[in-house]
């Protein structure tokens, strides 16, 4: 996944003079500082298996140190045209932008839509054109959009520099154009090259799409640390932060300790909190109700937080709460980490009045939230309880962490509905569909979280909402 595209495409990249779009990540990033990779397992299963990471990059992380995120096209797959996984995990990182007020620098080497799929992407609202409805927004705010055109962009791509704030294009090497030479042919038979039509000192000298002619990558790289140099810094946070503790290997191994072998859930959620936190000790919040929740306040990497993490199947004293706790984070600014681990519990009227609750008061929280899915993710309280439809600010999986609608017993039951399942075993769907790889292959998540990288994850990701 981490490679891109197959080794003789790749071989052809770099004979053309051009980076591997990871290396032009890591190119731009502050060198030592820590980034986030976001969705790198997106597309995984799907296209036939052959689109790894939905052709591109996409990564939080310090660039002349301001935090910024990184979109960067692979054109080692596919030319690095869009499929539908791609255009909604490029949405995604605009999404984090904007609700985060980061600065984006986009990385196009692309060959736009991919042909075969346009229909699944170019009509719907959340389909290809809103990246450049999401730029323009964006802009308005002030939030700068950066881009370095390194390679192809055509058609609906070209709209990527265009409506950037600043552009900075490889000199026989970037193109931007509606339509190619083949187009161009086809419709007056006229015969021009791509460097002709729309290249870099097209770009740079005549038609004023783009501010800066780089020599080569390297060159684009050092432009653009140079242009993000000169953006503003974050002159107020929402809250303070600490010094953070460092966690020693030991930390790191007893967290890989706690992942589910078999799915099922996490047995010790209190050592959890321990392990996340700066220090094993957390202040326990409303401890003597609804046992089945640990509700806490703890810090983590500096950041002062407060944690709901799931012990057992929530009840309605449970769910009450967790409304409860979550109104208190807020009043006192807390972000809010949820711990996933187990989901709905029973079906009562009390519970369903609970539950009803609590979506109200996650879906009115100002306050950020992260949400780690660890163990179970199942029923109602898996979105209810800062699942992904309700907005948190990240949201991850844990490898081994089961997601469903409902309860694995059900499945013979509930998929005697479902034709195209008819004559497989109904718990082999079910495993398939609630596992971790299935999810983030689909976008369901910000990304699979190695528990031993979880708490360095965690604490960037907090980082990045104390921004706004
Ligand atoms: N839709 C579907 N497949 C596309 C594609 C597109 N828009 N653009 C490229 N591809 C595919 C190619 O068919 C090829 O597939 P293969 O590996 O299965 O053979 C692969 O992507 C790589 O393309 P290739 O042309 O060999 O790579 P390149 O690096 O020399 O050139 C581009 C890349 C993007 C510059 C070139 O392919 C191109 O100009 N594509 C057409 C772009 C276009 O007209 N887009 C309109 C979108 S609305």
């Amino acid at each position: 996944m981490r490679l891109g595209g197959p080794e003789p495409i790749r071989q052809r990249h770099l004979a053309r003079g051009k980076l591997l779009p990871r290396d032009r990540v890591l190119g731009l990033l502050d060198a030592g500082a820590p980034f986030l990779e976001l969705s790198a397992l997106a597309a995984f299963g799907l296209y036939g298996d052959g689109v790894p990471g939905a052709g591109m990059i996409s990564v939080v992380g310090t660039v002349s140190g301001r935090l910024v995120i990184i979109t960067a096209n692979d054109s080692t797959v596919k030319g690095g045209t869009y499929h539908p996984i791609s255009v909604r995990k490029h949405l995604r990182a605009q999404e984090i932008a904007l609700e985060n007020q980061l600065p984006c620098v986009y990385m196009v080497d692309s060959g736009g839509a991919f042909l075969p799929l346009q229909s699944e992407m170019f009509a719907d609202r959340e389909h290809g054109g809103r990246m450049f409805f999401n730029q323009a927004r964006m802009s308005a705010q002030g939030i700068p959009q950066v881009a370095l055109v390194m390679g192809s962009c055509t058609a609906g791509g070209a709209y990527v520099p265009a409506m950037s704030d600043e552009v900075v294009i490889v000199r026989q090497q970037g193109t931007i154009f509606l339509a190619g030479p083949p187009l161009v042919k086809a419709a007056t038979g006229e015969i021009v090259s791509a460097e002709e039509l729309g290249g870099g000192d097209v770009h740079a000298r005549t038609s004023g799409v783009a501010d800066h002619l780089a020599e080569d990558d390297e060159h684009a790289l050092e432009l653009a640390r140079s242009i993000v140099s000169n953006l503003p810094v974050p002159v107020q946070f929402r809250w303070s932060r600490s010094k953070p503790a460092m966690a020693g290997p030991d930390r790191d191994v007893a967290l890989a300790n706690l992942l589910p072998r078999d799915g099922g859930p996490i047995e010790d959620m209190e050592t959890l909190v321990r392990l996340l936190g700066d220090e094993p000790e957390f202040q326990e919040v409303d401890g003597g109700e609804g046992r089945s929740l640990l509700t806490c306040r703890t810090i983590l990497s500096g950041h002062r937080i407060g944690v709901l993490a799931e012990r057992g199947s929530l009840d309605s004293r449970a769910l009450r709460k967790a409304a409860r706790f979550i109104g208190q984070c807020q009043a006192s600014g807390l972000p809010v980490l949820t711990l996933q681990n187990s989901g709905s519990g029973d079906e009562s009227p009390q519970s369903q009045e609970a539950m009803a609750g609590l979506l109200a008061t996650v879906a009115t929280c100002e306050t950020p939230r992260i949400t780690l899915i660890a163990g179970g993710s199942i029923g109602m309280a898996s979105q209810a309880m800062s699942g992904r439809s309700t907005s948190p600010r990240f949201l991850f999986r844990w490898p081994g962490s089961r997601l469903s609608a409902f309860e694995r017993e059900l499945a013979a039951e509930l998929f005697r509905h479902r034709p195209d399942v008819q004559g497989v075993d109904p718990f082999e769907v079910w495993d398939r569909e609630a596992d971790a790889y299935y999810g983030t292959a689909r976008l369901h998540d910000d990304g699979l979280l190695d528990p031993v990288e979880t708490r360095d994850a965690l604490g960037l990701a907090l980082e990045i909402c104390r921004q706004s």
